[in-house]
């Protein structure tokens, strides 16, 4: 491997972009989750949350599913080439067994890690790397969310001949479904394929799984992690507490929310701009959306996107599905 990582930075994730986007999560009290994975000590505390919680890495049938969805793209692509778009890589596990599979399947692949940490692209880079020659990595920070010149951008990027699979894995939580979804479905074209992976809420009774979920969120990693980023902005521990929740989203969908209650008055500074928070104030800091299989199908439907094959794991809290547009 080079001494040297070529990346690509598109301008939603330039400094003045993203002081902007803090300075709205700030004023609204809801932070944005991509500052959840900023930093290098961010996206080490998040990896090493991962290892412990995801059923990915922890459950031998929820890594078969993502196998079985996998092996079903491979057969389905016919050509030679394939380029796999990782949309929020994270650190580039899955798409890197991915692109392994590809590999035993013949074909000759092609990789772009997007995300919006440069720290994750590059551990995503090198995670890949061990399947992939470098020539064929084009690592891509952007955030998915802001971007709006993205359809434009892969055009571009693709390697003539190749096919295009891309994935979205474990995001969809973190997004409320009619902002992302629009934007995530213009990047489908109509010969492409899609691999999409939702956390679940296990059982037939949704609030009842949402329950029994609740403990892979409030527990001491995940508070570790996100409280990150309100110490990075001068707020201490003893200033307040951070509590979670089961609350109703948007589109009629459960998810579990962390909000920071503050204990007493603080007021932090971010360049030339003063936030005061109040003591009871509170602010939302995470959010993670738990869908069911049928509510995914109904989601992507209305968005334009056909579900073409569907792997729940036995836990039921977790499902891959291969999708196209309709
Ligand atoms: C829950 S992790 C999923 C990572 C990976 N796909 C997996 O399944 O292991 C969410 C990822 O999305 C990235 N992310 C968050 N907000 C984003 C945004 N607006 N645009 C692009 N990436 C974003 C984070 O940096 C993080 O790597």
């Amino acid at each position: 491997m080079s001494a040297t990582a070529n990346v690509t930075i598109h301008r939603s994730q330039f400094p003045e972009a993203v002081r902007c986007d803090l300075l709205k999560s700030l004023r609204a009290r809801r932070v944005n989750h991509k500052f959840h994975y900023d930093s290098v000590k961010q996206t080490q505390k998040w990896l090493a949350l991962h290892q412990v919680y995801s059923p990915t890495r922890n459950d031998a049938d929820c890594r078969a599913i993502y196998q079985k969805g996998f092996a079903t793209a491979a057969h389905k692509i016919k050509a030679k080439q394939v380029h796999v778009i990782g949309l929020g890589c994270g650190g580039g596990q899955k798409d890197t067994r991915l692109l392994k599979l590809l590999k035993a399947h013949g074909k000759d692949t092609f990789y772009t890690p997007c995300d919006v940490s440069t720290a994750m692209v590059l551990v995503a880079r090198k995670t890949a790397l061990a399947v992939l020659q470098e020539k064929n990595c084009f690592p891509f920070v952007c955030d998915l969310a802001t971007a709006n010149d993205l359809t434009v951008f892969f055009a571009s990027r693709l390697t003539s001949h190749a096919s295009r699979l891309l994935t979205f894995f474990g995001m969809i939580p973190n997004f409320e479904p009619q902002e992302i979804l629009p934007k995530l479905a213009s990047l489908v074209r109509p010969k492409d394929f899609l691999l999409f992976s939702a956390n679940l809420s296990p059982g037939a009774n949704y609030a009842a799984g949402m329950e029994k979920i609740l403990p892979q969120y409030d527990n001491d990693l995940t508070r570790d992690w996100l409280m990150m980023f309100l110490l990075d902005l001068g707020i201490e521990k003893r200033d307040g507490k951070l509590k979670f929740e089961i609350e109703g989203g948007g589109s009629g969908l459960k998810r579990v929310a962390a909000r920071f209650f503050f204990s007493r008055a603080r007021q932090i500074k971010v360049d030339g701009d003063s936030f005061k928070f109040r003591c009871g104030e509170s602010v939302r800091i995470f959010f993670s959306y738990r869908y069911t299989p049928e509510r995914v199908l109904k989601v992507l439907a209305s968005f334009g996107l056909e579900v073409c094959g569907q792997w729940i794991a036995k836990s039921q809290e977790e499902g891959v599905f291969l999708c196209q547009r309709k």
